[in-house]
């Protein structure tokens, strides 16, 4: 195993070997960050040889796969939207259904608008950054528990250069902006059950449980932003939240009682992924 071709080979066995399913992937991600080239060198250079360092780092981040780290936490990085965001272990690893809420929001807004935004719960910053460089003119708050996030938060929002125009604020909930108003209140909240979090995939299991689980069958969280959520935002203000695919019918029945008109948008395997609530009644 010295050279590209046979790095990869090398790489999808042992991973498939080791009952990584996204094998194939993972090997062509960790081989690129151990050589610091993107997919159309490794494709392209077959005989290219490996130096010793970037061979033995290769192989180290294969080890820590097969020990079902996340990929992103061995790499150190996600892309989202696009864009190459900073990850590291004890924060959320971003996922690309996350990418819908960005989609939702680029749907009700128009990109000029100068739109006041706080986002719960921002892990690495994917949701809050992202929107700041779609909205060139809008604000962002964003707020989570986790201090570890909160700094990822900011080293992300230096590195696409949009720190001016962000407040990146520790706290639960609400409690950090109190007596503001948004025109878009946006979260990825944690909403697994604890059922579905102990029967997760093991890398899942590698990441802070906060992120991920919350009381009330994994509705807990969900519930709090939507009553809470009246009180912030402005009237025909909208409320988008992530959720999992089988809480749909319920959020959209808890929603309307709270002065909502909802819809509920599935992700590309057809599952419900966001909900989109629009404040009609104060
Ligand atoms: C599912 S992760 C989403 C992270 C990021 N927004 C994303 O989509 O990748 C949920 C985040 O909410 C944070 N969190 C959990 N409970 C919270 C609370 N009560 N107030 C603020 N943030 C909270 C967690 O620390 C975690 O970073």
């Amino acid at each position: 195993m010295t050279n590209i071709r046979d790095s990869l080979i090398y790489g999808k066995n042992y991973l498939k070997k080791n009952n990584i399913e996204s094998y194939q992937l993972d090997a062509e991600i960790l081989l690129m960050k151990a050589i610091e080239k993107d997919k159309t060198f490794l494709y392209a250079y077959p005989e290219y040889e490996l130096e010793e360092r970037e061979r033995k780092k290769y192989l180290k981040s294969l080890r820590k796969r097969a020990n079902r780290f996340p990929v992103a936490y061995i790499t150190g990085e996600k892309e989202f939207y696009g864009n190459k965001f900073l990850v590291q272990k004890g924060v959320f690893c971003p996922r690309p259904e996350t990418e819908l809420l960005i989609e939702e929001a680029k749907k009700i807004f128009d990109i000029n608008s100068k739109i006041r935004v706080y986002e719960i719960g921002c892990g690495t910053g994917i949701i809050s950054i992202t929107l700041l460089m779609i909205f060139p003119k809008s604000v962002v708050y964003c707020s989570d528990v986790n201090e570890k996030a909160i700094e990822i938060t900011k080293r992300n929002a230096e590195l696409h250069k949009v720190q001016d125009r962000i407040k990146i604020l520790k706290g639960d909930f609400f409690e950090p902006v109190k007596y503001q108003e948004f025109d878009l209140v946006v979260s990825n909240p944690p909403y697994l059950s604890l059922e579905d979090y102990y029967n997760a995939e093991p890398e899942v299991r590698k990441e802070p449980k906060r992120a991920l689980m919350s009381k009330e069958k994994g509705l807990g969280a969900i519930k709090k932003i939507i009553r809470e959520s009246k009180k912030y935002l402005v009237k025909n203000g909208y409320l988008l939240l992530e959720i999992g695919n089988t809480q749909g019918d319920y959020v959209r029945e808890y929603a309307r009682k709270f002065g909502y008109s909802v819809d509920i948008i599935k992700d590309l395997n057809d599952f419900d992924r966001v909900v989109k609530a629009k404040l009609i009644k104060f």
